[in-house]
């Protein structure tokens, strides 16, 4: 008889949903403490599992002859080449709700943290500094101009409704928003928006998005949160403006290379980074493990069906 197929955990995910595929039809090798061995166990794996760390190239691809499945514990899919996977039939699967509410919230603490300007007042605090003059401001009455329209930003949205605050996005694939945010161009959002948070999926056409241009464009005085990929940002543009004043703040939970040893960003004292931690919460990263495992044994199930012969399993 065959050996059950074999699946590959490349990445760190979830402990109950490594648990969770043991008790599945499948062999399964949690690779994630050695990244240095993937290889050799991609000689015969079924299926990879994902997060962030691992990116899925066509060279990668090209070690695992067997494989059917690429299954990302996660949202964006900008780690692994799917053209390439579905050059070769290897289906590529997400969990596109597991991380919905986790990044939301982390949004609206980055707008309370950037409006109070919170930053400076708590390292003065800590270095014992009693300094209660501040530029703090109210969130109540401004307005957020989301970069990016899909399920975290309209989670967002729905959160602000009660502190107040109005809503404009701005999306190319968006044609009626469907609640009360109105939707913009991208030049006038810019224009109009005193939180620009971007939201949006980085594909080979949105790299630098929020460019020298675009942000020359902000409000003076705006604040700028990127939650979605790092890439979908200019960080020496973002630099300069908070240099010169433009912008009063900035909230980065992702970035161009990450980890970001020389992002231009860092020193500045008015930049809350954080190292992207949007989906990092125990509830979004329960829900991930629990989503991918989902995916990987309904593939598994679809494939067993597809081996099996006419007439097999019925009484
Ligand atoms: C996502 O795309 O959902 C996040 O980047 C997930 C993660 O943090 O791994």
């Amino acid at each position: 008889m065959a050996p059950a197929p074999l699946v590959v955990v490349a990445d760190p995910i979830d402990p109950t949903a490594i648990e969770a595929l043991r008790a599945g039809p499948c062999r399964v090798v949690d690779a994630s403490g050695a990244p240095a061995e993937l290889g050799r166990h991609l000689a015969e794996a079924w299926g990879l599992v994902v997060r962030s760390r691992t990116k899925v190239t066509a060279e990668l691809l090209a070690q695992a002859p067997q494989l059917s499945l690429v299954a990302r514990a996660g949202v964006g899919l900008d780690n692994v080449d799917v053209a390439a996977a579905r050059a070769r039939g290897i289906r590529v699967v997400n969990t596109p709700q597991s991380a919905t509410v986790s990044v939301a919230e982390l949004t609206i603490a980055f707008y309370l943290l950037l409006v109070r300007d919170l930053l400076p007042s708590i390292g003065a605090t800590r270095a014992g500094r009693w300094e209660r003059s501040t530029r703090g401001h109210e969130l109540a009455g401004r307005t957020v101009g989301f970069v990016g329209y899909g399920r975290i930003a309209r989670e967002v949205a729905r959160r602000l409704g009660p502190f107040g605050v109005r809503t404009i996005a701005y999306d190319p694939y968006v044609k009626e928003s469907g609640d009360a945010t109105e939707l913009r161009e991208l030049d006038a959002l810019l224009a109009e928006a005193d939180i620009v948070s971007v939201h949006a999926a980085l594909t080979p056409e949105n790299r630098h998005l929020l460019d020298a241009r675009a942000i020359a464009r902000m409000r003076p005085g705006a604040y700028l949160v990127n939650v979605a990929r790092g890439a979908l940002v200019d960080e020496a543009a973002v630099a300069e403006a908070l240099r010169s004043g433009h912008l009063a703040g900035a909230a980065l939970d992702v970035f161009e290379h990450e980890p970001p040893t020389d992002s231009p960003v860092l020193a500045d004292p008015h930049v809350v980074p954080t190292p992207h931690l949007g989906a990092s919460t125990e509830e979004g990263q329960r829900r991930a493990g629990r989503d991918v495992v989902a995916e990987v044994l309904r593939a598994l199930g679809e494939g067993a069906a597809a081996r099996a012969p006419a007439g097999a399993g019925v009484p």
